[in-house]
Formats: C-alpha cells, structure tokens, sequence
C-alpha cells in the first residue's frame, strides 16, 4: 500500500503544508495556527525556545495527535486525520527527543527491525530467513552508510551516547522516508560528536525533505537553507541564516536566552 500511495503522489507539490494548525492541550494552546511550506528536498531547521511547541509539531505531522484545528498536507494530499501507519507508510519518518532504542539488543537487529517495520507481511513464525533478505541487504547497507559496520553485534546499551544517536537516524532511514523529523538529534552530544553528525545528516539524499529541530545554532546555520522560529506555540518568523542571525525578536527571545 504504501509504495502505491507514494506513487499517487503529484510531483509539483511542496513536501509539506501546514494549514492553521492547532492543538489544545486542557487549557494549553501548544501549536497555535501554524502556517508552513516545506518543499520537496528542501532542507529546514525548526528553532524556539523549550515549550515552543517543536515536538508538539512533530507530533501532529507524524500523526500522535489529530489538530484541534487545521489541515495537514503531503505532497498534496491531507493527511490531517491519517492514523500514524499510514503516515509512516506513505514515508513519513522521526526521531524522538529521547532516545528510543531498544537497549539491549544489537546495533544491527535494531536496523532490521526498523527496515522490516513498514513490510505488511511483518514477522510470521516458520518463514523461512531467507524470505527476508532483502530486509538484510538493507540493513547492511544502512550499517555500512552510517559507519555502524564494525558495530553492527555490540548490544547499543554498551554504545556512547553519538553512537546511539546515529543508530536512531539509521533506524529512520531505514524505513526510506520522503520526509524526516529529527528531534534535537545533536542532544547531549560532545561538539566532536555533534560534528559527526553534522557532516553525516549533510551527507544525506538530496531528495529525502528534512526538517531538523536543533538548538546549536552552528549545527543548524551548517545545515539549513531556511530556517523556522517559534514562539508559544505560534509562527514567529522564518528566513535565511542571516535573516534569522539578524533578527532583533529572535535575538531577545531566543539567542539572548541561550
Ligand atoms: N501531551 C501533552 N499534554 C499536555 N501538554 C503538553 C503535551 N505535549 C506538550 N505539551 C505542552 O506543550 C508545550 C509545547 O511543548 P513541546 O512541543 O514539547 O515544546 P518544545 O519541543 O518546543 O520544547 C509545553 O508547554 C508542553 O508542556
Ligand atoms: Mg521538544
């Protein structure tokens, strides 16, 4: 279904579009009209202080939460009200903000879960291994791109936190996105770590749509061609690095806190 979907799709259509986009929480307004093109390829920092409602976004592109209010599209079509599997199914891929691994298994059979999760015919016992090669050829060629190779049977609890970090991008590109969410992937990383990473996200498909939430604004202005501040929930304002750099409101609400 998925690669069917995927085909429908129109080529001249923005990666994404938010209409309007709101959610409540009780009494809490955390995505307050949000307006947001994204083309296809196009490469976007979400920047904002914490509570901003960054994740919350995420949340509601990849389909955790339905919006109170407004619409959703991808590549044209609204995805407003889709369950998260079918989002994920049409290439919607993330990370989360925390790390989300399974810990004590390997490197490598955390990449194969991820390059079988989107496969309808999941796991059946008495399968034979080898009706899932092309799961396995994958997830060697995932290991091998995101130098994991020498890692692939340590048990990821045992990694350093950078290496964890790149096995939970591995683990979205596994699943071949058209469009990836990256929760403050450089979190908590040291600055050669969070180099790495940098050098490996820019390495990344030219026609996979990334949009990256990242406080650092080195690691941000290397990576994107616009980027994207909010504040309580709402749009603030959106621009090249040096729009953005220049930018008086983001200076007092945003850079002067950090
Ligand atoms: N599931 C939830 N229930 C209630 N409040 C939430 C929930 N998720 C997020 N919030 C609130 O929404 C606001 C935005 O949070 P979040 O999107 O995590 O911000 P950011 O990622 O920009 O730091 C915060 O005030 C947060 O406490
Ligand atoms: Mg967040």
């Amino acid at each position: 279904m998925g690669s069917t979907e995927k085909g429908e799709k129109k080529g001249s259509d923005p990666c994404l579009v938010l209409k309007d986009l709101s959610i409540d929480f009780g009494g809490l307004r955390a995505v307050d009209g949000v307006n947001l093109t994204i083309e296809q390829g196009e490469r976007r920092v979400l920047m904002g202080p914490n509570g901003a409602g960054k994740t919350t976004l995420f949340n509601l592109i990849s389909g955790i939460y339905p919006p109170s209010r407004g619409r959703i599209f991808y590549f044209g079509k609204e995805i407003s009200r889709y369950p998260i599997y079918r989002r994920a199914a049409l290439g919607i891929a993330r990370t989360y903000q925390v790390t989300n691994l399974f810990r004590c298994l390997t490197v490598a059979e955390n990449i194969l879960m991820a390059c079988q999760a989107l496969d309808r015919r999941k796991f059946v016992m008495f399968r034979p291994l080898s009706s899932y090669h092309c799961h396995m050829d994958r997830c060697d060629d995932v290991l091998q791109e995101f130098d994991l190779w020498e890692k692939r049977n340590e048990l990821v609890k045992n990694l350093s936190h950078g290496d964890q970090r790149r096995i939970e991008v591995a683990m979205a590109l596994a699943e071949k996105p058209r469009l990836l969410l990256l929760d403050e992937p450089a979190a908590g990383l040291s600055s050669a770590e969070t180099q790495d990473l940098t050098v490996l996200l820019k390495k990344l498909d030219p026609s996979i749509t990334i949009v990256l939430i990242e406080h650092d604004l080195d690691v941000a202005f290397e990576f994107a061609e616009r980027i994207t501040v909010l504040y309580q929930g709402q749009f603030l304002t959106e621009g090249t690095k040096e729009e953005i750099r220049n930018n008086a409101t983001v200076q007092e609400i945003y850079l002067g806190a950090e």
